[in-house]
């Protein structure tokens, strides 16, 4: 049988620029939650732990990523976690009832590990504080015990433990989700905003060189969202140098072509910030320009029934063990796209988790290491879209679906790395049937070639990788051509693909 093709046409050109790509687009999240940290990044009986107990197999799949700042602790936890019980001998640290997961915490691991692994792994640590049940004076402590170089109280107790430079932690989260019922000490949006911007103020104090991230909706479908931006912002504007977007799918339905369109909603949360901020910004007739930072995204619903049976108050359960499927990552592809898309102003963006929480590498405690389908997306977005994020005329066949009107068959990012004169354009075919041919005009990349066409497709869209096999993994495909300076993306039916074009062939 004929395959059947549908068509698309892009126009691509080094003029039609969106911004640079700030590289924290790529970051994650690690939060004290689950098998994250125990288990997961940290290990000392584990074959490949070094001398601080961590693995080295985590260690290296996260430098694969090429990950550039991870959020710790939380999350939810953060809102009730006293980060003093997380620093000095670890014989002294108290075991907690951790609210937020109704698990059992034993402060093994805390800001000063923490610290370290992130080093290991070449990453930034953005921290948040816990706004829930404590304010400005540990959230002030926390900076000065973290970045204050010394001859105070918190910071020769850095030094005590055995720290004797600076953390150096840059970005800040003014607390979690305060806008959430299942939040400990969920507020108002005055009651955070007045909060959240005394806080800033004294952190700014201790350290004036820190960013700051005012939360913003823990998603787009809140009750209050736009509103607890417009009102939060209020009393957040001078101080904060973000705000946090927070959004998960999942295919509830079982309904493939609607959740592939997901994004469009990313992209419509993105747009809704960008207008509440501009909105406060013209009414405080400001100067400053608020940036987003959209620091926790992901799918995360595979795991909810399971969850609901985890035993309370253990040690390190498998909780939010999401398996992701091969339709799970083509979203997740998307999910990048559309970061690249609003690079102008998402500078920092985290996907939720990194390790054995809703994450794209698993491990199993005292075995071994895996990859879930997501990676790839992530994994090649992070690794060859940086450079200048490129806007792109796109004209697609287009889809109706249970929730969205005119979802475009093709989903596309660009980006040229002026550094290595390379173009690389991301695509999805979200069509479940047929083929897209893309003809691409790249007018002003006139003799660049292909060097790579990676494609990520599967004739099952609930195809999962474990331990044991790797059902979705990326391969090469030759289907693709330049002729006359329009490049033919041939891309599969439901599929995740990545063109790397440069002048000179060589990788
Ligand atoms: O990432 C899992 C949880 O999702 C985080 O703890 C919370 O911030 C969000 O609701």
């Amino acid at each position: 049988m004929a395959l059947k093709s549908n068509k698309a046409k892009m126009v691509i050109d080094k003029t039609f620029k969106i911004s640079d790509v700030d590289s924290r687009i790529y970051g994650s999240f690690i939060e004290q939650l689950g098998r994250a940290v125990y288990g997961g990044i940290y290990e000392p009986s584990h074959k490949t732990a070094d001398e601080d107990g961590f693995r080295q197999d985590v260690i290296e799949l996260v430098k694969e990523l090429k990950v550039p700042i991870i959020r710790y602790p939380g999350g939810n936890m953060v809102s009730a976690y006293n980060w003093e019980d997380g620093i000095g001998p670890r014989e002294l640290r108290p075991k907690r009832l951790d609210l937020a997961w109704k698990s059992l915490e034993t402060n093994e691991v805390g800001t000063d590990e923490f610290v370290t692994w992130a080093k290991k792994v070449n990453a930034d640590v953005m921290m948040a504080v816990n706004l829930g049940t404590r304010g400005i004076d540990a959230a002030r402590n926390l900076v000065e015990y973290c970045n204050h170089p010394g001859g105070t109280y918190w910071s020769n107790l850095r030094k005590e433990n055995g720290f004797k430079d600076p953390h150096k932690i840059k970005v800040w989260c003014l607390g979690n989700e305060m806008d959430g019922s299942w939040q400990i000490g969920q507020k108002t949006a005055y009651e955070y905003g007045r909060l959240a911007a005394e806080t800033a103020k004294a952190m700014k104090l201790v350290d004036p060189t820190i960013e700051l991230v005012s939360c913003g909706s823990s998603g787009s479908g809140m009750p209050t969202f736009p509103e607890w931006e417009a009102e939060t912002l209020e009393h957040t504007y001078d101080y904060a140098d973000f705000i946090s977007l927070h959004q998960y799918y999942g295919n509830r339905n079982n309904d493939t072509a609607n959740y592939l369109a997901s994004s469009l909603d990313m992209d419509n949360f993105i747009k809704t910030v960008i207008a509440t901020c501009d909105y406060i910004k013209a009414k405080k007739r400001s100067k400053k320009t608020m940036n987003l930072s959209f620091d926790e995204w992901n799918v995360w619903f595979h795991s909810n029934d399971q969850d609901e049976k985890i035993e309370p108050w253990s040690i390190a359960p498998p909780l939010l063990e999401d398996i992701y499927t091969f339709e799970d990552a083509v979203l997740v592809g998307s999910m990048l796209n559309t970061l690249l898309k609003h690079s102008d102003r998402v500078k920092i963006a985290c996907m939720a988790q990194l390790v054995n929480v809703i994450a794209p590498i698993m491990t199993e405690t005292g075995g071994g290491i895996w990859k879930q389908t997501i990676f790839y997306p992530y994994y090649y977005t992070s690794v060859y879209g940086r450079g200048v994020a490129l806007h792109s005329l796109v004209d697609s066949p287009k889809y109706d679906s249970r929730d969205f009107t005119d979802v475009p068959y093709l989903d596309q990012a660009v980006v040229y790395n002026e550094e290595n004169d390379e173009l690389v354009v991301f695509a999805v075919n979200r069509n479940l049937e047929n083929q897209l041919l893309v003809d691409i005009d790249i007018r002003s990349f006139e003799g660049y070639k292909i060097i790579e066409h990676i494609v990520l497709e599967n004739d099952n869209p609930k195809a999962i990788n474990s331990i044991e096999y790797e059902q979705v993994k990326p391969h090469l495909s030759n289907k693709s051509y330049i002729e006359n300076d329009i490049l033919v993306a041939v891309l599969p039916k439901l599929s995740w693909n990545m063109l790397r074009l440069r002048k000179n062939e060589e990788s």
